[in-house]
Parts: C-alpha cells; structure tokens; sequence
C-alpha cells in the first residue's frame, strides 16, 4: 500500500505522453498508489460525455489528482473543456490555481534582460468569467444575441486574496502582492475585487502591496518581470497572464500548475498549464518538465516536502546542464530522455 491514493487522468495527446514519464520520476522519490481514469476525449468519442456522471464521487475518494491535459483537434475546445477540466476545479471548489514561475540557471528567456524571475501567480479558479452563466437568444438567427456574465463574490474574491497573502508570507522572498483588475472600466466587479484587496491587505501589514490594470500589469511583465512575487488576478486575467509568465521563463513546456482546494475539503489537482499540443503530439518530443513539476507540486501539498524539492533540484539541475532538453527549450531530446535526465539526477 502507498502512502497516498492518486487518481491519474492522462487525459489527451501531449498528456498521454508526460503523464507515464511524471510517474516514473515521482516512483522514485514516494511510493503513491495510482488509479488510472481513460477519461477525455476518447472517452467522448465513445460515450458522448468525457468523464462518467458519477465522476466527481469517484474522485472525492483520493488524495489528489493529476492530470495531464484535455483538447482533441475534432471536439469543440468549449465542449472537451467543460466536460471534464472546468467541473472538477469548480465542483471540488479548487479555488487558487497556483503557478510559479521560475527562470532557471541555463534556460534562456525571450527577454534580453529578464532579471531573476521568480513569481507565482494565484488565480481565481471557481467564477468570474469563467462562471458559465449566461446563454443564447435567438440562436442562429440574423439577431442572434449571447450573454456571458461575470460572477464576482465577496466570498470568492477574499479567500483567494487571503491565499494570495498567505503564501507571500510563506514564501519569505519580497514578501509583495500585485492585485491584477481592470476597476477603470468594469466598474463594479473590479471594484469590489479592489476594495476586498484593500481590506484583506489591512491584515498583512509586513506584506507589500501594489494594483495594476491587466493591460499595464502586461506591460510591466515584460519590462520588470523581476519585481513580482505574488500575484493575484481573477480566472481570465490570470489565465492570460500565466502563459505570460510561462513563456518569459523560457516555455509553457516548464509551467506547472495546482488547482488547490486549501481547506482540504475535496481533493486537489495537479496539471501542467499547456495543453494536449495536437501539433506535436504523437512523436515523443513534449517537454515532460511542466507535468514532473506539477507532481512535485502535488507532493508538496500531500505534506512530502523533501520528496518535492528532491524532484525540483534535478529538474534545475537537468535544465543547468543544458545537455538534455526538449526542442521548445531549444535542444533535440526526446519526452523519455528527459525524465531520464531527470530520474539519473534523482540517483536512481
Ligand atoms: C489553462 C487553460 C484553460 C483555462 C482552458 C483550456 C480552459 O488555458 O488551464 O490555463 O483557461 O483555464
Ligand atoms: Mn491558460
């Protein structure tokens, strides 16, 4: 018996590929039991529905989950998305999506002066505009209207502000939070999002605090993507700038990503930020690091902080050494390779 219960869902393209690889190097740090889910797309395809009804009580039992990614090139993104990803962050109230982003030593980032990059940003992940609410009116009609609110709570916004301020204490690096809003023009959502931020700020006086529009925290990214250490937006802000962040550390190939339900009440779930990359799928030269550094993070979480940060010194080691990399890091290395690279530094 492992220490742990895991629900494994590989889910599609590039995912079929890390997932196996992730197992390997976490196989060598912590002895996990894993159950396998062929949920996604394939699953779709069979069964009209990309994961059982029942799903969500299936999963409740375990510890954690990983996932690798979800897309298929001939499903709907909205389709394959809603049927699996978006339910389980919101039905398991996963609400801080929690990703770092690192400039590791030997990797190159498109900037020609990035600085030491070393940010997380937090994510809302259970409304906003992602909350699904809306609809069509006279659908395909010349007039044809859709509707798709953005769900601001009081409640939602605090506790992922709260997580926000929280982990820079943890964290003990510059000890900042940035609020990411676009209060000028949406003049009730970010309102509130701003005012919360100003009263859970109050709470942290030995945190530093600063608010950007999106457009100028976009901006600011890429002209001092040094100066963040924390920093917290709402589910589409957040969404777009971590793809931001990931690119400015060298490759999404590298971001990882937790969907945390921080009160523990439901499992969380642990997936790299890219997705299923039909372009490249299918030929074994995915950049498994993102999913083996997702895992870590799912170690973390499960308490395993020594197997973690094993895992996440032969990553920067495997990246230092620059011999061993995934073409999106610039090299010819395949998927196996690299988490070979990675498992050879774990000392296995
Ligand atoms: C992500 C992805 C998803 C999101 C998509 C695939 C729905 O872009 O995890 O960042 O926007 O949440
Ligand atoms: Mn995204």
């Amino acid at each position: 018996m492992g220490q742990f219960s895991i629900a494994v869902i590989a889910g599609d393209g590039a995912g079929c590929e890390v997932m196996p690889e992730a197992l390997r190097v976490v196989d060598c740090v912590a002895k996990l039991d894993y159950r396998r889910f062929d949920w996604g797309s394939e699953y779709y395809l069979r069964h009209g529905r990309m994961m059982p009804e029942d799903a969500l009580e299936t999963l409740e039992e375990f510890d954690a989950i990983l996932l690798g990614a979800i897309g298929h090139p001939q499903i709907a993104d909205h389709v394959t998305l809603n049927g699996l990803l978006l339910p389980i962050r919101r039905g398991f109230d996963q609400y801080a999506n929690v990703r770092p982003a690192f400039l590791y030593p030997g990797v190159a980032s498109p900037l020609a002066n990035p600085g030491a990059i070393d940010l997380v940003v937090v994510r809302e992940n259970t409304e906003g505009e992602y909350a699904q609410v809306g609809g069509f009116l006279h659908s395909g009609q010349p007039e044809e209207v859709a509707i798709q609110s953005g769900v601001f709570t009081r409640r939602g916004i605090e506790r992922v502000v709260r997580y926000a301020f929280d982990l820079a204490r943890r964290r003990d690096k510059k000890r900042r939070v940035t609020s990411i809003t676009k209060s000028n023009a949406q003049g009730f959502s970010m309102v509130l999002w701003d005012r919360v931020f100003a009263e859970v700020a109050a709470e942290f006086p030995d945190i530093s605090t600063e608010s950007l529009l999106v457009d100028a925290a976009a901006m600011n990214f890429v002209r001092r993507p040094a100066s963040f250490d924390v920093v917290v937006g709402s589910n589409l802000f957040a969404d777009i700038l971590s793809d931001l962040s990931a690119i400015l550390t060298g490759s999404i190939g590298l971001a990882a990503s937790a969907n945390l339900n921080p009160a523990r009440k439901h499992p969380s779930m642990f997936e790299p930020v890219h997705g299923s990359a039909p372009d490249i799928a299918g030929r074994g030269i995915v950049n498994p690091l993102a999913m083996i550094l997702s895992a870590s993070m799912m170690l973390d979480h499960l308490g395993l902080a020594n197997e973690a940060r094993a895992i996440e010194h032969a990553v920067a080691a495997v990246l230092a050494e620059g011999r061993c990399r995934t073409a999106d890091l610039g090299g010819a290395s395949s998927t196996r390779e690299v988490a070979a690279a990675v498992i050879e530094k774990l000392g296995r």
